[in-house]
């Protein structure tokens, strides 16, 4: 197993704590199924993250919008079954936690309930506290994410950088502080400045985990699908690959074709 994996026998809420108190990175990648999961797992990621990207990398929508909460339980309860370390941590979809604080403890009461994750994450500020403290007096766990909010892509109208401007800037950190405050336990902060992400890590005791935030954070956050380099219209400048998958399964499928269409495959020591 790889040295770089941190002491913890199982990751806990408490652990990504104590990683921050100690300066220890915290690493954390989506998975949406128990095959990725399960490698990813004993690879020794500390955060699994059952992102509503999968609405984009699983099913192919545009946006993480049509994602159901139905289809957010079935990825989880894949990925749950298929991780012994990592803690594992569920997007509460679109439409399933914004109308009420009563609708968004009982979207995470399914959640925990019908797939054995261990907390949620929903998206928003100031405007998700209420339902953020509900969620807490059922001990449900709640991860914030402010910046780049994809659930509010027809709000902003771009995926660009978030929070340039001191207004908004200022906003989100006045909602990082809320957010702890309402006692969420950790933080992700996507597509924002590096010099503001360093600011809100510094400023909150609790571990803020960036995607596009730069490096002065307390953990970073990949979709899985972008980092292994299977996905390859999307390349934004955050985004490091660390294979070329696409291009390795198109030339094993392309090899399969060839051999079914020879007859190549199966030779006879490949049948009965
Ligand atoms: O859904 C997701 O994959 C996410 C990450 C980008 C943080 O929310």
């Amino acid at each position: 197993m790889s040295s770089v994996k941190s002491d913890f026998k199982r990751v806990t809420t408490n652990s990504v704590q104590e990683m921050k108190r100690k300066g220890e990175k915290i690493s954390m990648l989506t998975a949406y199924d128990y095959t990725l999961a399960g490698i990813v797992d004993s690879a020794g990621i500390d955060v699994i993250l059952v992102g509503d990207s999968a609405s984009n990398v699983m099913a192919g929508h545009e946006t993480t919008l049509p994602i159901t909460l139905d289809q957010m339980i079935y990825h989880a309860s894949s990925v749950v079954r298929a991780v012994k370390r990592a803690l594992v941590v569920v997007d509460l979809p679109f439409g399933s936690y914004q109308g009420n604080s009563k609708e968004a403890l009982s979207s995470s009461i399914r959640i925990m309930k019908e797939s054995g994750a261990h907390a949620v994450k929903m998206e928003g500020g100031v405007e998700v506290i209420t339902s953020v403290e509900r969620i807490l007096t059922a001990g449900i766990p709640v991860m914030g994410h402010l910046g780049l909010t994809p659930q509010s892509i027809y709000k902003f109208g771009t995926y660009t950088v978030r929070a340039k401007e001191e207004a908004e800037a200022e906003k989100l950190l006045s909602d990082a502080r809320e957010l702890e405050q309402a006692g969420c336990f950790a933080l992700v902060l996507e597509k924002i400045p590096a010099k503001l992400a360093q600011k809100v890590a510094e400023s909150i005791s609790i571990p803020v985990i960036g995607i596009g935030a730069g490096a002065e954070v307390d953990g970073q956050v990949l979709v899985l699908h972008d980092m292994l380099g299977m996905t390859k219209e999307f390349s934004p400048r955050f985004l490091r690959r660390y294979l070329d998958l696409n291009s390795e399964i198109s030339a094993a499928v392309e090899s399969y074709v060839k051999d079914v269409k020879s007859r190549d495959f199966p030779n006879e020591k490949e049948q009965y």
